[in-house]
């Protein structure tokens, strides 16, 4: 199957890409690739690529940011979609559109199923719900409605955190926002077995369980052995956000169940995994200290695992935090189903990301 995924290079972009990949001819779009708000370059994109199916998750994912500029929110989300549902349609593909539980009030206090009414509060869930009442117009389409997303690719609300407390910070978290939490790597597993089955409609989309964002900071900040006590839990009016959050938003996945297809497991389980392929391997002077090769300390960590752990370190006497954040592409399953010990050395694939770091040859994303 060919399929072109915009907003590639975005979060939950970067776990589509990856699990598609891994079956499919996939065309990853970036914002520079293929601009959603300009309609003539999305279909002579489109065209050259004739894709079976377009995966949709570009889009402004910030509830501030779009309550701050909705006209642009409007723009990318709701016109931007518009233009991706014309283009595809063009070309006759079936289209699978990422949206939000932003869609809800938050004032319900059973899981949301997808038969529940829509009511969104914020500029960002009107134009997420506008975006959907187009995808649905078409014939061949998927809604996925996931939540809070961790994953490898982009810095999140769970490595963010993280790098904080590692530093000696602290990680300020909404104690009292319940809701579904999605590893991007389960939720695309599940979006490619739905995809690949033709199953089309609404899916709700999460890893099973509820959490607060607390609950959630909480067993991250364990799971990487760092301080939880630097964590400190707010009531989300105190936080000086400019969008409304919703209290309550947890997605019950009744559609998928109903379809016939396993829910993901446990976000506990996800967020494990996630936090093993998240590693700070000690560097000399700003350099990463993996060279991909026989002597890459990653491997040896990894390899010497349970020793490795979370590390951060100040570089410049404290002025800037290094941050190097590693993962492991293609063999990261390996990694959870055998253990690091079923990785060769040179298995590992990462990326050095810090204002003192260089890229090294050979160095390059698979
Ligand atoms: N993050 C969450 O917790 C969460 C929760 C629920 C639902 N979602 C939904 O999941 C989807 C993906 O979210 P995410 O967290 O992966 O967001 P993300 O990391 O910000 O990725 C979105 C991508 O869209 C691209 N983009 C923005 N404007 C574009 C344009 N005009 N043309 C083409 N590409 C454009 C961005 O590129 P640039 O950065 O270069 O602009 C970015 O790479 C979104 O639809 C979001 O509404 C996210």
């Amino acid at each position: 199957m060919k399929v072109a995924i915009t907003g590639a290079r975005g979060l939950f972009g970067y776990g589509l890409t990856e699990v598609f990949s891994a079956r499919h001819s996939v065309t990853d779009l970036g914002h520079q690739d293929a601009d959603i708000t300009r309609p003539e370059e999305l279909r002579a994109v489109f065209t050259e690529i004739g894709p079976d199916v377009v995966i949709h998750p570009a889009a402004i994912p910030d509830l501030d940011v779009c309550e701050a500029d909705p006209e642009r929110a409007f723009l990318v989300n709701v016109t931007g979609t518009r233009n991706v549902a014309d283009a595809a349609r063009k070309v006759g593909a079936a289209v699978a559109y990422i949206s939000t539980d932003a869609v809800f009030d938050g004032k319900k206090r059973t899981p949301y199923t997808e038969s529940d009414p829509t009511l969104p509060v914020t500029v960002y869930g009107r134009t997420k719900l506008l975006a959907e009442g187009i995808v649905r117009e078409a014939a061949e389409h998927w809604v996925f409605r996931v939540s809070v997303l961790f994953g490898p690719g982009k810095a999140n609300f769970v490595e963010k955190g993280l790098n904080k407390i590692a530093v000696g910070e602290e990680w300020i978290v909404a104690a009292d926002q319940l809701g579904s939490a999605t590893y991007t790597l389960d939720a695309a597993e599940k979006i490619r077995e739905v995809v690949e089955a033709r199953r089309y409609g609404l899916y709700h989309l999460a890893n099973q369980g509820a959490c607060t964002r607390l609950e959630l900071a909480r067993r991250a900040a364990e799971l990487a052995r760092l301080d939880a006590g630097r964590i400190v839990g707010k009531p989300s009016r105190e936080m000086g956000r400019r969008a409304v959050r919703l209290e309550y938003a947890v997605m019950e996945m009744r559609a998928l169940q109903q379809a016939g297809f396993a829910p993901p497991r446990p976000w506990q389980d996800a967020l494990e995994e996630y936090i093993r392929t998240l590693q700070m391997p000690e560097g000399k002077d700003g350099a990463p200290a993996c060279d991909g090769g026989t002597r890459c300390s990653v491997m040896q960590r990894l390899n010497g695992f349970p020793g490795w752990r979370w590390g951060a370190r100040r570089a410049n006497s404290g002025a800037e935090v290094l941050v190097t954040r590693i993962w492991m592409n293609r063999r990261r399953r390996a990694l959870s189903a055998s253990g690091p010990r079923g990785l060769a050395s040179g298995d590992c694939a990462g990326r050095a990301e810090g204002s003192a770091v260089q890229r090294l040859p050979g160095f390059e994303r698979r």
